[in-house]
């Protein structure tokens, strides 16, 4: 795996997943993605809890076939001692010929256990500089109003779009508002 970052305060790695890496880190990515579906956080990332972490393997599995075909990329936050993978991002690139240069964040997500150390901002910011740097200047992403993520993007630069009521649905039927972003990254 290729170090695109290391963080000071809490020494984690930001590294870009590569598909050779897969038996390394799929365990650890179904349980951060289980954990955080589990702890409540299912709406903002398209998954009801409890989550069965066959399906979390699955939808990983799915993932790493996207990075190996080129469609995206997904970075991993890493503890440099144990390895364990703690936080993860990753863009899709929409594959169309008018959209060259744009990518889609998805799963921005940091276990429970990790959170409010500045990990998810890191992995954001390394992202930027990854999609940069396979020619993508136009990111674009979706979070749940007033969810976890909507100051994190702010502070980063992000611009608010607005939002859409109705956009999603809880597992008790509840509906919930989502805000769209975007960031031009020959604006920085
Ligand atoms: C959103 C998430 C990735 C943030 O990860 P993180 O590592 O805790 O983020 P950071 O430590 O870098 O936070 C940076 C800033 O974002 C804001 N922020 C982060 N979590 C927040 C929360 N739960 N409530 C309000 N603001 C929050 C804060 O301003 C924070 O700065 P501060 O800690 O100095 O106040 C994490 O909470 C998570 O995985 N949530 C569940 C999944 C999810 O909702 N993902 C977003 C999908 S779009």
């Amino acid at each position: 795996m290729e170090a695109l970052k290391k963080l000071g305060t809490e020494r984690m790695e930001i590294q870009k997943f590569k598909p050779e890496d897969a038996g390394e880190v799929l365990e650890d990515l179904v349980e951060v993605l289980v954990d955080c579906v589990n702890r409540g956080s299912g709406i903002s990332i398209s998954f009801y809890p409890p989550l069965d972490p066959a399906r979390a393997r699955q939808f990983w599995l799915d993932k790493f076939e996207d990075v190996a075909r080129g469609k995206r990329i997904l970075l991993v936050a890493r503890e440099p001692q144990s390895r364990r993978v703690v936080g993860t991002v990753m863009v899709e690139f929409p594959g169309v010929d008018n959209q060259p240069h744009r990518g889609d964040v998805q799963k921005m997500l940091v276990h429970g256990d990790f959170r409010r150390r500045g990990i998810g901002s890191a992995l954001m910011k390394a992202l930027e500089t990854a999609s940069l740097e396979a020619g993508k200047t136009l990111l674009v992403l979706d979070t749940l109003l007033e969810g976890d993520a909507e100051d994190l993007y702010l502070q980063l630069g992000w611009q608010r779009v607005g939002e859409i009521p109705y956009f999603v649905r809880g597992p008790q039927g509840q509906y919930a508002t989502t805000v769209f972003f975007y960031k031009n990254l020959l604006e920085e």
